[in-house]
């Protein structure tokens, strides 16, 4: 088969692709949800459910999926029609791109709402309005900013309007510069951080928390949300990594790449768990606080560190730059689409994606305050929650499991080796019967236990 060539142009080497990957990965899924998820799920069984789910399910798909974006050199909705027809199996494999541009389309409708918050504390913890305060009265002050739905809707609307800069310049140009950069950066002082949990907070209740087991708590529901915190983290099941993986140039080792990049994405969740959950130990918070976990414990200590305010927003600035390297890979998906088949150029359609994404994100937004309450509820959900649940537990597992199957059982031996570059061996054969049985089988179970979805 003559290889294609992406008309969005490509990496300018392999750093960059792993660079820009590990930016959609990491980001608020690592700093923010992680951490809370884990209050919620009850630690040690959560944490080491999600591991095995990282290395059984998430990496042999990330490497399915970056082999069929690479191949395939399009949208991942046009990818998927192309390969489909290619091995001679239905076009309404597009579908699958069709869902992953709605999930992409999901996640950052709220995804920007929260990013704004980190953009609040940022500009909050440099005022020094955290100096001194107590676990209470950081509580407070979380309370009462995102029970004010015009800061919110401020703050959501600069970080979306960030994201469309620089998602319609071509996600090419800055990211590789910014990410080579800050998450370096992030990952030096989520280690300080670490180290100042460790001697000031409660690390070894914290160790055994987060490392030590207690499989009576686990039920289908924390296996679900470990499965679920896994695909949202490594980005995967809605196409960003399919379509980063179609500017990956020929000569790149798709295994190894992504090996690299799910090992640092986890190795920063467990870093944030490692500095927040002490704290949380110490000032006798409940780990189950939910969303605002990260927003009521980092800055009781930012508060009283010396020049706490200066590393303070030094890492909700950090926090924002991870968020908004994701932000832009849950849009390019729906961008390029709209430039292959819309013929739109990339600035109006980047500008659309994120008007819809922002009213969106609205909604979700005055579901914290004004529409909090419960007849506003669906499923017995805050909009937030539901848009959330919906879109990390079902729709990228799904995406995940039709990716799975699509790479595994409809494209050809030769070709998945041909793509992956490797040779008949271990190593091939190993990822084959993961992708082809060991994933679909567990999603399915999760799922069909779970959502009752299917
Ligand atoms: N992986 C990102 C995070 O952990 O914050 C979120 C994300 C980005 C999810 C891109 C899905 C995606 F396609």
């Amino acid at each position: 088969m003559a290889r294609r060539t992406s008309v969005h142009g490509e990496w300018s080497s392999k750093m960059a692709f792993i660079l820009a990957a590990t930016g959609s990965a990491v980001g608020l899924g690592n700093i923010w949800r992680f951490p809370y998820v884990t209050g919620e799920s009850g630690g040690g069984a959560f944490v080491i459910i999600y591991l095995i789910c990282v290395a059984a399910v998430g990496l042999p798909i990330m490497i399915a999926e970056i082999m069929l974006g690479r191949r395939g050199r399009q949208s991942p909705l046009n990818t998927m029609r192309t390969l489909a027809t290619e091995e001679g199996a239905t076009p309404a494999w597009q579908y699958v791109g069709w869902l992953g541009m709605a999930a992409g389309f999901l996640i950052l409708s709220f995804y920007s709402v929260v990013a704004g918050w980190t953009l609040a504390y940022t500009v909050r913890t440099a005022a020094g309005i955290f100096d001194g305060q107590t676990a209470d009265g950081v509580q407070a002050i979380f309370t009462s900013f995102i029970g004010d739905p015009e800061r919110l809707l401020g703050w959501h609307t600069i970080f979306m309007v960030m994201t469309i800069i620089v998602v319609s310049r071509g996600v090419k140009s800055g990211l590789e510069q910014a990410v080579r950069f800050l998450m370096p950066a992030l990952f030096v002082l989520l280690v300080a951080m670490v180290g100042y949990a460790m001697n000031t907070g409660q690390f070894e209740q914290a160790i055994d928390y987060l490392f030590k087991p207690d499989f009576s708590k686990v039920t289908w529901e924390v296996v679900l949300k470990a499965m679920g915190q896994a695909f949202f983290s490594l980005s995967l099941g809605m196409g960003a990594i399919m379509i980063y993986g179609s500017y990956l140039s020929h000569t790149a080792s798709i295994v190894k790449t992504a090996t690299i990049i799910a090992g640092m994405d986890t190795l920063v969740a467990v870093l944030a768990g490692l500095a927040i959950f002490p704290l949380v130990f110490q000032y006798g918070l409940a780990p189950s606080g939910g969303p605002g976990l990260i927003f009521m414990t980092l800055p009781i200590a930012f508060g009283q560190m010396p020049g706490g305010a200066f590393v303070g927003a030094a890492f909700f600035l950090l926090l924002v730059f991870a968020a908004w390297t994701s932000a832009i890979s849950l849009m390019e998906p729906v961008v390029t689409w709209l430039v292959e088949n819309r013929g739109m150029n990339r600035v109006k359609a980047s500008a659309w994606a994120g008007l819809f994404a922002w009213l969106l994100g609205v909604v979700s937004l005055l579901s914290l305050n004004v529409w909090s309450g419960e007849q506003f509820q669906l499923f017995g959900m805050p909009f937030m929650d539901l848009v959330d649940w919906l879109t990390a537990n079902v729709m990228l597992p799904l995406g995940g499991l039709l990716i799975a199957i699509f790479a595994a059982w409809v494209m050809s031996r030769d070709a998945s080796r041909a793509e992956l570059g490797l040779p008949e061996g271990m190593g091939y054969t190993a990822w084959r019967v993961l992708v082809r049985y060991v994933t679909p089988v567990a999603v399915i179970l999760v799922l069909f236990n779970q959502t009752g979805l299917i």
